[in-house]
């Protein structure tokens, strides 16, 4: 091999979260190795301890989960409202499972998951026969009240894997048949999960079928690292461009690179080595040389598969000669901060032209080191993407707090002065 810098990556969070609650619903014992141990994989922990699962702390490097089963009366109702902190994925999963279960629980989480929209889950849980009880606006807490469920056919307005997957969820622990479709393909990991498992789940273009069954068996599962968290290291190894640098044992499902390919589009130069498969997810290292970038169009199409590198993105067009615009990216409104409003306002603030529009996204590249002070909203993603853009040489970018990426990727700030040191 090369000197090369090389790096191993948090375990996945949207796998984390996922193994996390399919061990909790299998008969039996499951051992989740190398999950991610974050804010928002401890709040999903949380939660499930709370209905009586008993998992083992997610510190250990393996944890270990002994399943309730399906059916959803193996668990515990619980005495207190479930808080899921920042973690829309947690609370969104659990209003699935819950919906099956055959009593009420009260979900909420902190100010910024308790503004973020949920009647998207609600409607189909209410039509499969789950009752709620939703605050005016729309967002947290929700009182669940849970029981039988029927089967459904859904088709969503939406791309987004938490509602697939909240509906794929009520149906796998009612044991009813359901089918979802939405507008263009989000994450599949719930669905080939499930496979892997043994559960039949047909995907269909953007259409997932699940048939009912019995039970699910313990697992064992190797979480790969996260190609979100990845992604700003990649961000940060293309703006540091001194040595090639290699990210191993990264989860490189499809539905989830599509910043890869917008990448190459810019000019950069990535290399994905095959790594095998996990539960069903493909696996491998990614190679990062140098090169320089240039702008380009990303279209609404190509949205769901990097949603959640958007603001990484738009710190390297910012660095890219020329305009990039993103299209379709009206979503992004309302994840863990307004990043649309919240991306043009601190690109803004550190000197970079940029135009948010209702549903597109607009930035224009400078050579200008960024200067000035960015506002996070308490935002991992939004604090991370300006970390790195404050590693252009010459930058000088302050960040209101350096906290949040603790939500998402613990280890950021070493991770960063590796791939992409400070000064
Ligand atoms: C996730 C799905 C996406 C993504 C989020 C994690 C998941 O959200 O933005 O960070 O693990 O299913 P949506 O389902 O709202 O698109």
């Amino acid at each position: 091999m090369t000197t090369a810098k090389s790096v191993l990556l948090p375990g996945d969070k949207s796998l984390t979260h996922r193994a996390l609650v399919l061990a909790a619903l299998a008969t039996g014992v499951s051992e989740i190795e190398h999950p991610l141990a974050s804010l928002d994989t401890r709040s999903m922990a949380g939660v499930l301890r709370r209905l009586g699962v008993d998992i083992s702390s997610l510190r250990g490097g393996t944890v270990r989960v002994i399943g309730k089963g399906l059916g959803g009366g193996g668990f515990l109702q619980p005495s207190r409202s479930l808080n899921c902190g920042n973690s829309g994925t947690a609370a969104r999963f659990l209003l699935g499972l819950l919906a099956a279960c055959p009593w009420a629980a009260t979900i909420t989480g902190d100010a910024s998951l308790r503004r973020r929209p949920m009647r998207r889950i609600v409607k189909p849980l209410r039509q499969m026969g789950a009752s709620f009880t939703e605050p005016p606006t729309d967002g947290l807490p929700i009182e669940v009240r849970g029981g039988a469920l029927r089967p459904i056919e859904y088709r969503s307005e939406v791309a987004s894997a938490q509602l697939k997957s909240a509906v794929l969820l009520a149906g796998l622990v009612a044991r009813v048949r359901v089918r979802l479709s939405e507008p263009l393909l989000s994450r599949d990991h719930t669905e080939r999960m499930l496979r892997a498992l043994g559960v039949p789940v047909e995907s269909n273009g953007t259409t997932a079928s699940l048939t009912p069954v019995e039970s699910i068996p313990g697992f064992r599962m190797d979480v790969p690292g996260d190609p979100s968290a990845a992604a700003f290291l990649v961000a940060a190894a293309l703006l540091a461009g001194r040595e090639e640098c290699v990210l191993r044992h990264v989860a490189v499902n499809p539905t989830r690179t599509g910043f890869l390919a917008v990448l190459k589009r810019m000019g950069a130069r990535i290399t994905v080595h095959d790594g095998g498969e996990s539960l069903g997810e493909p696996v491998g290292d990614l190679v990062v040389g140098r090169g320089t970038l240039c702008g380009t169009t990303v279209t609404a199409q190509e949205i769901p598969a990097l949603i959640d590198e958007i603001p990484v993105l738009a710190v390297l067009a910012a660095t890219a000669a020329g305009v990039t615009t993103f299209h379709g990216v009206s979503e992004l409104r309302v994840k863990e901060s307004d990043r649309l409003g919240l991306l043009a306002a601190n690109l803004r603030a550190v000197g970079v032209q940029c135009e948010a529009h209702e549903d597109s996204l607009t930035v224009e590249g400078t050579a200008a080191p960024p200067k000035g002070a960015v506002d996070t909203g308490l935002d991992h993603r939004m604090a991370m993407a300006f970390a790195v853009l404050g590693r252009v040489p010459g930058a000088a970018v302050r960040l209101s707090e350096y906290d949040s990426p603790g939500v998402s990727y613990p280890d950021f700030f070493n991770d960063l002065d590796r791939v992409a040191p400070a000064g």
